[in-house]
């Protein structure tokens, strides 16, 4: 994978928001990638944070000059993806890499994603993830351990539709064609690789660029979890406007995902309902189906995906009227 790979120039660009008790040593695992850095510019993007983080970022810049940095400041704060738009108008990369100020890079992560793009049908690249932390009841950790398959599965069939934000890496080429990201979609990540795989580039989840996330604690990570669901959900309700025009070989992994995020927790709560309705009325068939699925919240892998689907229950409905475009950060 390596050897004989080219590399490019690359953007690297962090959004923050109040980020100061994270952001040195996030700047740091960057610089720390063995990336070329007369190839690596970072930019970081911050919107009116209140706790200093800027400042942390000027001084850290101070202290490793052999590496470009630019700072973006945003008098305002107007969410993720707009901060992104700004960001992008001053990276220079051939490759522009997004990433959280919560989340690690593993050794070797911006080397392997970037060689990647020397197949000219890659327009995008993100990485599998370790939560650093296994979430309330093993519920995180069992969603991460099935989806990353599911991820890099779908990559190799084609394209997957989900990517992450702790690392996704782009052409800019290509983002410059898309107008940038969508502001609309707070899955500004997922979105865009939806819309590139729609238009016949492979956007590709691999399993050696990984990062480690982290995970709220207690309450918050319900909240994180719902929020998150919600800019999912965006982006699969939106991306069924290109279905009509999508790449063949993309289409059906999308319209799965679509039908398993939008329809599937429904049917959940209909058989279930319908299954607690039939024990009461006598039936020892939906009485045993009560009792099963009941014993089976003892199963790790089945109890994350119950989660899950109460999750996507909720977020449908909270859309409704709060897209959480703009989020409150949850304690991690
Ligand atoms: N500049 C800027 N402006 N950055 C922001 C803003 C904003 O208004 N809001 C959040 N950020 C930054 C945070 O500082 C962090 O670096 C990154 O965006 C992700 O925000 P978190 O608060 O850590 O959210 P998360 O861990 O749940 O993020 C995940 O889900 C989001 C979608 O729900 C990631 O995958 C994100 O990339 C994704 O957008
Ligand atoms: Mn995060």
């Amino acid at each position: 994978m390596t050897s004989g790979m080219e590399l490019r120039r690359v953007s690297v660009i962090v959004p923050t928001y109040n980020e100061a008790g994270r952001i040195w040593r996030k700047l740091e695992n960057i610089y720390l990638q063995k990336y070329p850095r007369e190839l690596l510019e970072i930019v970081v993007v911050d919107s009116a944070s209140t706790d200093g983080t800027v400042e942390i970022v000027k001084k850290w810049g101070e202290s490793r000059r052999d590496v470009s940095l630019k700072v973006v400041e945003e008098s305002v704060r107007r969410g993720k993806g707009p901060a992104l738009n700004a960001a992008l108008k001053v990276a220079s990369g051939e490759i522009v890499v997004i990433t959280d100020a919560d989340a690690l890079w593993r050794d070797g992560a911006l080397r392997r994603a970037v060689s990647y793009f020397s197949d000219g049908s890659v327009g995008a690249v993100s990485c599998v993830k370790l939560p650093a932390r296994s979430g309330v009841a093993g519920v995180e950790s069992g969603y991460r351990e099935f989806y990353n398959l599911v991820r890099v599965g779908e990559s190799k069939a084609f394209a997957t539709p989900v990517f992450h934000g702790e690392f996704a890496a782009f052409r800019r080429d290509l983002l410059e064609k898309l107008g940038g990201f969508d502001t609309e979609v707070g899955a500004d990540d997922s979105y865009t690789a939806v819309r590139l795989a729609s238009m016949g580039y492979r956007a590709l989840v691999v399993d050696d660029v990984v990062c480690v996330e982290e995970v709220p604690v207690g309450g918050e990570y319900h909240s994180w979890r719902i929020r998150r669901a919600q800019h999912l959900i965006q982006s699969f309700a939106k991306g069924l406007r290109h279905v009509w025009k999508m790449d063949r070989r993309f289409k059906p992994v999308f319209l799965a995902n679509a039908f398993m995020h939008l329809v599937n927790p429904w049917l959940l709560w209909v058989g279930a309902s319908l299954a607690v309705v039939g024990a009461f009325l006598g039936s020892w068939i939906s009485a045993a189906l009560v009792a099963a699925g009941a014993a089976l919240m003892f199963v790790k892998a089945y109890r994350s995906w119950v989660f899950a689907q109460f999750y996507l229950s909720v977020a449908a409905v909270r859309n409704l009227w709060n897209k959480e475009l703009v989020w409150k950060k949850q304690n991690k």
